[in-house]
């Protein structure tokens, strides 16, 4: 039987507390957080569905309600702007959940990890590959190119097995990461032999760094289920995809483009810099403001 290799599926694991941003996000989800005009879950949403995916799982936690009302109708909004004759923004309301595009909520109930919130949503993803997106990092294609995780599906085309997206990062940041290493296995692709969650500099097997995004296949609820606790007392995701390695495979692509780690505040604000200066509303004024700034 062909193996299937559409993605239908997005999991987007939002749970966490966001503790790195507070006071900011004591009250809302820090994948609500805007670069620019555009909260983070948004960028993610929209490069899953650039990537063909129409059904994004959202795997929640208390207080992250924001996140739903966001994707959801604003009925009061919609009428006011209707009558105040604000089609453009009417439109641009309307267009975060296109017809075409269905959401499915579940909650963790407990910060177990990452594995355990792409656990959480086994029931709705089913026996099907699926993809996984970190909302906090903001991950932007080469320009005039596609998103990463469009990048992925084509790749998983061809070679359909979990694939996971990696970039070089310098030795003293492996312990950010998961790590993988392996041989070179075609363009840009590398066939992972080992995979190891937040190691210390010296024991890292290589230094390619998995950036948030994930093509997994189904088999990986399994392990994830069985493993023990790994990394910082936490049932981690790394942990459930390195056991893939020796029966199904597992390749890491280094994908095009550039990864701003928004869960940082030096990341967040390269990306707020950068986004802003391509920006087709204030692009212009902004890099005009920026290159008048003195201390
Ligand atoms: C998670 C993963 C890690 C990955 C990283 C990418 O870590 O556990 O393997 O490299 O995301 O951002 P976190 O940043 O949630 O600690």
């Amino acid at each position: 039987m062909k193996k299937v290799t559409k993605v239908n599926k997005a999991v987007f694991p939002v749970a966490g507390l966001g503790t790195r941003f507070l006071p900011a996000t004591k009250a809302q989800p820090k994948e609500m957080l805007p670069i620019v005009d555009k909260p983070l879950i948004q960028y993610a949403v929209e490069e899953a569905y650039e990537a063909g995916i129409r059904h994004m799982v959202f795997v929640t936690g208390r207080s992250k309600r924001a996140i739903e009302d966001h994707f959801d109708t604003a009925y009061e909004l919609e009428s006011e702007l209707q009558a105040a004759g604000k089609m453009d923004l009417l439109a641009l309301v309307r267009s975060l959940a296109p017809d075409d595009m269905a959401f499915s909520y579940v909650r963790q109930p407990r910060s177990l990890g990452l594995g355990h919130a792409v656990l959480c949503a086994a029931p709705i993803v089913g026996d099907e590959p699926f993809a996984v997106l970190l909302a906090d990092d903001l991950m932007r294609g080469p320009a005039g190119g596609k998103g990463i995780l469009s990048q992925m599906v084509d790749v998983f085309q061809e070679t359909p097995t979990s694939l996971l997206a990696v970039q070089e990062v310098p030795l003293a940041h492996v312990r950010r990461y998961g790590i993988v290493a392996g041989e070179p296995a075609g363009d840009r692709l590398v066939k992972v032999q080992q995979m190891v969650e937040k190691p210390a500099p010296e024991q890292a097997p290589s230094r390619l760094g998995v950036s948030g995004r994930y093509i997994l296949t189904p088999a990986v609820f399994d392990c994830i289920r069985n493993q023990p606790r790994g990394s910082g007392g936490e049932i981690q995701l790394t942990d459930g995809i390195a056991q893939l390695i020796p029966s199904e495979g597992v390749h890491a692509y280094l994908y095009e483009g550039k990864r701003y780690d928004c869960g940082s505040k030096q990341g967040f604000l390269e990306a707020t810099v950068e986004y802003a200066l391509h920006h087709p509303e204030v692009g212009q004024t902004f890099r005009d403001y920026l290159k008048g700034l003195r201390d």
